[in-house]
């Protein structure tokens, strides 16, 4: 049975009665796709329990407008998470997780500071501030964050490690769809041309000899192109499409 829970205290209460259980927790923001489920898969596999939470969480979008017509399909998410027989899901209130209004709040002040972090000011610590507030309601032994956001992986591990978190911080690999776009919830905003056209976008990242031929060549094909960088032995990209705004990365050759 699936329990759905929208409070901190209702989840200590549970948690109570899992006595040497181990958690798998699996932060989303909702409208869930297959790369939420591989995680979810990865989390049952590795943990006697497995709590997935769904929040969509404003402080993290530095665009109103991306924030307001950011999908959301709660009662399909609850019917995807009861089948896949998940044992609880978190879905608390803006006003549960910041009764403090956010005038307390966790950054970074280092790799936040490039690419998603530059395009997008704020963000990051939106993502490190709600992320310690759900791993200190839910105390998962381990969570499992997907490898498409590898910059948000990144940070999340470097703040576990810095505030002595006991939760390991597991990073999944990314899922794609058949013509090598990563599955995100965004996707479902493009229009049928844009998502042909998507799918340049990975194709482009993994085989331009340089960033700077990725950008051009991506800026050619119409995309609107926010970065491309290599760093981590990774290629990173974020372009614009009909508005809507794309990520990716990959390890490099
Ligand atoms: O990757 C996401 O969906 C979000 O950034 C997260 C980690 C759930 C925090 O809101």
């Amino acid at each position: 049975m699936t329990r759905l829970l929208h409070t901190a205290n209702q989840w200590r209460e549970m948690r109570k009665q899992l006595p040497g259980r181990t958690i798998g927790f699996v932060p989303t923001m909702g409208a869930l796709h297959q790369g939420h489920m591989a995680l979810i898969q990865r989390a049952q596999t590795d943990n006697d329990v497995t709590v997935v939470s769904i929040f969509v969480n404003p402080t993290q979008f530095n665009d109103k407008t991306d924030y307001q017509r950011y999908p959301r399909n709660d009662e399909r998410d609850m019917e995807l998470l009861t089948s896949q027989g998940v044992d609880f899901v978190f879905m608390p209130s803006v006003e549960e997780l910041y009764p403090d209004k956010y005038s307390i709040r966790i950054s970074e002040s280092e790799i936040s500071n490039i690419m998603e972090g530059r395009s997008r000011p704020g963000h990051f610590d939106g993502v490190l501030t709600v992320v310690m507030k759900l791993l200190g309601i839910i105390r998962p032994h381990r969570s499992y964050f997907g490898e498409k956001d590898y910059q948000q992986y990144l940070l999340i591990k470097k703040m576990a490690e810095a505030f002595f978190l006991e939760t390991q911080i597991i990073p999944c690999a990314t899922v794609r769809d058949s013509d090598g776009v990563a599955l995100s919830s965004r996707n479902v905003l493009l229009g049928p041309e844009e998502r042909l056209k998507a799918a340049r976008f990975p194709q482009i990242l993994a085989t331009a000899p340089t960033a700077d031929d990725a950008a051009a060549q991506l800026q050619q094909e119409g995309f609107t192109v926010d970065y491309v960088c290599d760093t981590w032995g990774r290629r990173f990209g974020a372009v614009r499409l009909g508005g809507i705004r794309l990520i990716d990365n990959m390890v490099m050759a």
